[in-house]
């Protein structure tokens, strides 16, 4: 942590037209986060004094996520450029001595290491009034261009639009990422032109301006896989599988074993504990928690639900938001559990919808069982007792209580409390009529024929 004070700028008022989507460039998700969380999260861990978030007009989704997340949003009214966007946190940071860090809402993956590395170089030098952190790339692409002088001093950082062609060839290339001495960059700031081919404010020509007025700026080497930003989906895309492919190596190191690791897909915060297996195609949205010991079969769905111990889910299991699974269950084929708390013990294995339901310990669910939960208006409890049996293809419509030690026929559609160790049976009385077949067949031939 630097002893001097420090505040976090995150740019993420750009519209992000390369995206082509109506959702703000910076809320776009890897690993199912939004890109300006990841930045404002590693931001968090250089424990800054102040963490201000630039977004822009109409973006209210946008502000709402940052000012959760504990930064405070300012707007900038019109989208000037990097510059402007920078400026628009001068009234709030003016009197502020210490470091000023400027961060990119669509730079994700950017490590807090790198970040007081670069924090470091300016607080730790006083002639330095900028430090911006580069990476050599093969593809430099449409990066600002990072040109030094002799003395290995930042001289300059050419847009790719107004490089020449020679500037162009430079493989060393701007992040976005720049640590400025404040209170001496606001005026340093307010000095840069729009007088550039995109008519915009770049903070990257802060340098230049800096250095004329006889400032030092340095750049400070980092790694390209932290510093790729996002402008298109095809890199949004590129940082998604980077992201999944560190997220299966945590979860590998941490002892779960992946039988297809490029098959299984991660989200940011999926807990899962030590000995479990993981079978091919297998997706975890936000918020999954899993003990130990579990083994999750192939093509399972699984977002925001919890897990215990020793649980077999799936194969083609689908686990939504608030399913509660304890320890020991089995959650089988083609099931759908949705904001249920499953006991211990509980069996759930073929075809079946649970939903706003709980089910006791040992209760053991047969094939195509469902709780019609919903009446096109309202949603309604299914309560399910300890040691159960539901006979297959019951239809619970809820609100109904099922009580301890319970049978349920198969076929029956309950629609009223069920009494704790009786058995409830809803089948209509069988009919048999003797040769109704032959005759039916030789009725309809005859009739074919003629
Ligand atoms: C910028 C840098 C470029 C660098 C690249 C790294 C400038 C002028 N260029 O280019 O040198 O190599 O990032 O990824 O800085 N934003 C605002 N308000 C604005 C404009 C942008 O808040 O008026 C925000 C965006 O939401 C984004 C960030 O600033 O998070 C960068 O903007 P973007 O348009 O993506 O800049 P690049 O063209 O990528
Ligand atoms: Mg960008």
């Amino acid at each position: 942590m630097p002893d001097k004070n420090l505040a976090i700028i995150t740019l993420a008022a750009g519209l992000g037209t390369r995206m082509h989507s109506p959702l703000p460039k910076c809320l776009h998700k890897i690993a199912h986060r939004p890109m300006v969380l990841h930045v404002l999260d590693t931001a968090k861990e250089l424990e800054p004094q102040k963490l201000i978030c630039i977004t822009g007009p109409d973006q209210k989704a946008l502000e709402d996520i940052v000012n959760e997340a504990g930064a405070q949003s300012i707007i900038q009214k019109e989208r000037l450029g990097t510059a402007h966007a920078v400026l628009q946190a001068s009234d709030e940071l003016k009197d502020f001595d210490g470091i000023v860090l400027v961060t990119y809402g669509d730079t994700p993956m950017i490590s807090s290491e790198s970040l007081s590395a670069l924090v470091e170089a300016v607080a730790q030098n006083n002639d330095i009034i900028a430090s911006v952190l580069g990476f050599y790339t093969d593809d430099p692409g449409s990066y600002g261009r990072l040109i030094l002088n002799d003395d290995d001093e930042l001289i300059r950082i050419v847009e790719a639009k107004e490089a020449s062609p020679n500037e162009l060839l430079v493989n060393f290339v701007n992040s976005g990422f720049m640590a400025l001495k404040s209170p001496e960059c606001w005026d340093i700031l307010a000095e840069v032109s729009n007088n550039n081919n995109s008519g915009e404010y770049y903070l990257t020509d802060m340098v230049c301006v800096a250095v004329m007025q006889g400032h030092k700026a340095v750049a400070v080497e980092g790694y390209a896989e932290e510093l790729m930003g996002v402008n298109t989906k095809v890199e949004l895309a590129h940082l998604e599988e980077l992201t999944q492919e560190q997220l299966r190596e945590y979860h590998m190191l941490a002892g779960v074993t992946l039988l297809s690791p490029t098959s299984t897909f991660f989200a940011y915060d999926t807990q899962i504990g030590e000995g479990c297996r993981i079978e091919p195609n297998v997706f975890f949205g936000e918020g999954v928690q899993i003990g130990k010991s579990c083994h999750i079969k192939a093509n399972s769905h699984i977002e925001g639900a919890t897990v215990g111990n020793h649980c077999q889910i799936g194969p083609f299991a689908r686990l939504r938001p608030e399913a509660v699974i304890g320890d020991n269950c089995h959650i089988g084929n083609f099931v759908e559990v949705k904001k249920s708390t499953i006991a211990n013990g509980a069996k759930i294995n073929h075809l079946t919808y649970i939903g706003d339901a709980t089910i006791g310990e040992r209760t053991n669910v047969g094939a195509g069982t469902i709780t019609c939960n919903y009446d096109g208006f309202f949603k309604y409890p299914t309560q399910i007792g300890a040691d159960v049996f539901i006979g297959s293809n019951t239809s619970f419509v809820a609100p109904v209580t099922v009580g301890d030690g319970s049978t349920t026929a198969a076929g029956s559609v309950i629609t009223s409390d069920v009494a704790a160790e009786s058995l409830a049976i809803t089948r209509a009385e069988r009919r048999d009529i003797a040769n109704w077949s032959t005759n039916f067949r030789k009725k309809q031939k005859a009739k074919k024929e003629n």
